[in-house]
C-alpha cells in the first residue's frame, strides 16, 4: 500500500455532540460533517425533534431554537444507538422525554441499566421502560453518580443531563475516552461548566441553558487505526492526515517493533510496514486507554496470517466474534472459546464471498480481502457505511484495489 488520505471527524464524537446540540437554544455549527449513515440518522432524529438542519460548505448548521418534540419514535431510535444518549439532553431541554429503545451493532446484549441508574441519581423519574423509556425530569437536579463500569454512553448521557440541571453533578468511575473529552469541550464552548473529562471523575456545575456554538469534532481514531492495520496487513508506506497518534497508543505499542515503524508530524501519521508480522501473545480489549474493542476485528484479520499463534480476549461485547465465521471462509484458522479467540497464523488467505455481520466486523473482512489471494466480495456493506464514508475511496487513495459494486 502506498498513498495518503485525510481522516474524517470521529463518528463516536459527532454522535454525542449532536445529542448535546439538543441542549443549545441557538445556532449550532459542526464543522466537517462526515457522511456516515449513523450521523445522517442522528441528524434525522434532531429534525424530528424540531431542529432545522442544512449542510453548508461541508459543515452541518443546525437551528435548535425551534425544538418542539421530546419523543424519539421506534423507527428512528432503532437506526442508531445514539438515540439512547439523547435522553439526558432531551430531559435537560424539556424536563421530560420519551425515547424508544435504541438500535446499533448486534454485538452483545447492550443493556442501558447504567444510563437509567445515572439519570435516577439526578432525581429523574423513569416512569415506564416498556418499548419506550419515558422519563419525568421536572425535579431534576445535580447528584453523585457512581458508575459500576466506565460506560461511554452512560457517561455522556449523564454529562448532558447534568449540564443544565440545578447544582453540581459528579460522575465517579466515568469513561475516559477522547470522545468524552471532546463532548466536554463542545458543551463548554456552548456555555456549560464541566471539568475532569479524560479522568475518572467528571464534575458538572449546572448552568441555566446552553447557547449558540461553532465546533470542530476530533478526528476518528478507529478509522485511523483501521487504515494503519490495512497498511500492516498489506505492507508499504501510508500517510494519514488529520490523525491523532496520541489516541492510539495501545495499537501503536502492539505494532511498533513488529515490522512496523511510525512517524508523527503535526497531525500527520506516516507508517512504514513490511508484509510479514509475528503473532502477538495476548491482546485484551479494554476501556480507553486500553486496546479498543472497535479495532478488534481488524487486528484479528492481521493476526490471521501472522507467524505463530495469537490470543485475543474481547472484554466488552460478548458476541463480537460473529465475523470470524466469515473470515474462516477465507482460510483463517481461528477458534473461539467464550471471550477468547485463538488465532493460528496461516501462510495466506483466499478470496471469498463474505458478509458484514456488523460495522467493525465488516471492516475486518475488507482488510482481510486486501491481502487475500484472488477476489473477495463483502456484502451487507450498509453496516460499514454506518461508520465509514465510502471506505473504498479512502482505501483506493492508500493504494488498495477495491471498488463498490451496485447490483
Ligand atoms: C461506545 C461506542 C462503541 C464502542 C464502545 C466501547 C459510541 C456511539 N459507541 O458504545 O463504538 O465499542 O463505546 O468503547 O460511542 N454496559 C452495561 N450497562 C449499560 C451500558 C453499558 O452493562 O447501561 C456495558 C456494555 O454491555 C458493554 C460495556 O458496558 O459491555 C461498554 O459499553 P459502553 O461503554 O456503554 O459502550 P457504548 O456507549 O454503547
Amino acid at each position: 500500500m502506498f498513498g495518503s488520505c485525510k481522516i474524517a471527524c470521529a463518528k463516536n464524537a459527532y454522535l454525542p455532540i449532536l445529542a448535546g446540540a439538543i441542549l443549545c437554544d441557538g445556532k449550532v455549527t459542526l464543522k466537517n460533517y462526515p457522511n456516515f449513515l449513523d450521523i445522517i440518522n442522528m441528524t434525522n432524529i434532531l429534525e424530528n425533534l424540531g431542529a432545522k438542519a442544512k449542510i453548508q460548505d461541508k459543515n452541518l448548521v443546525l437551528d435548535m431554537t425551534s425544538l418542539n418534540n421530546y419523543e424519539i419514535p421506534h423507527e428512528l431510535a432503532t437506526l442508531t444507538r445514539s438515540s439512547i444518549f439523547s435522553l439526558g439532553a432531551i430531559l435537560g431541554r424539556f424536563k421530560k422525554a420519551r425515547v424508544a429503545y435504541p438500535g446499533g451493532c448486534e454485538i452483545g446484549s447492550r443493556p442501558i441499566d447504567l444510563h437509567l441508574k445515572g439519570l435516577e441519581a439526578l432525581n429523574i423519574k423513569v416512569l415506564d421502560r416498556r418499548g419506550f423509556i419515558t422519563c419525568d425530569g421536572e425535579n431534576m437536579r445535580g447528584g453523585v453518580v457512581n458508575l459500576d463500569f466506565p460506560s461511554v454512553g452512560a457517561t455522556e448521557n449523564i454529562m448532558m443531563a447534568g449540564a443544565t440541571a440545578k447544582g453540581v453533578t459528579k460522575i465517579i468511575n466515568s469513561a475516559k475516552e477522547p470522545e468524552i473529552v471532546d463532548l466536554q469541550n463542545f458543551l463548554n464552548s456552548a456555555g456549560a461548566k464541566i471539568s475532569g473529562a479524560g479522568t475518572s471523575v467528571i464534575t458538572i456545575q449546572g448552568v441555566p441553558k446552553l447557547n449558540s456554538v461553532e465546533y470542530l469534532p476530533i478526528s476518528d481514531r478507529i478509522i485511523t487505526g483501521t487504515y494503519l492495520l490495512a497498511c500492516a496487513i498489506c505492507g508499504g508506506e501510508i500517510e494519514l492526515h488529520n490523525a491523532n497518534i496520541g489516541h492510539l497508543d495501545s495499537l501503536i505499542s502492539k505494532l511498533s517493533g513488529n515490522n512496523c515503524r511510525f512517524w508523527n508530524k503535526k497531525g500527520r501519521i506516516i507508517m512504514q510496514s513490511g508484509k510479514k508480522h509475528k503473532s502477538i501473545s495476548k491482546i485484551e480489549t479494554m476501556p480507553y486507554p486500553g486496546f479498543p474493542t472497535d479495532l478488534q476485528p481488524q487486528i484479528v484479520a492481521m493476526l490471521s496470517t501472522a507467524k505463530g499463534t495469537s490470543l485475543v480476549v474481547e472484554n466488552l461485547f460478548e458476541t463480537r466474534y460473529k465475523y470470524v465465521n466469515e473470515l474462516s471462509k477465507m482460510g483463517a484458522d481461528i477458534m473461539i472459546k467464550d471471550r477468547s479467540a485463538i488465532i493460528r497464523g496461516v501462510p495466506k488467505l483466499f478470496g471469498a464471498s463474505v458478509n458484514s455481520t456488523d460495522l467493525r466486523g465488516g471492516v475486518g473482512l475488507v482488510l482481510a480481502g486486501l491481502m487475500a489471494d484472488g477476489f473477495t466480495t463483502v456484502g451487507n456493506i450498509q453496516q460499514i457505511d454506518r461508520g465509514y464514508a465510502h471506505i473504498e475511496n479512502d482505501l483506493s487513495k492508500l493504494g488498495a484495489e477495491i471498488k463498490r459494486i451496485h447490483f
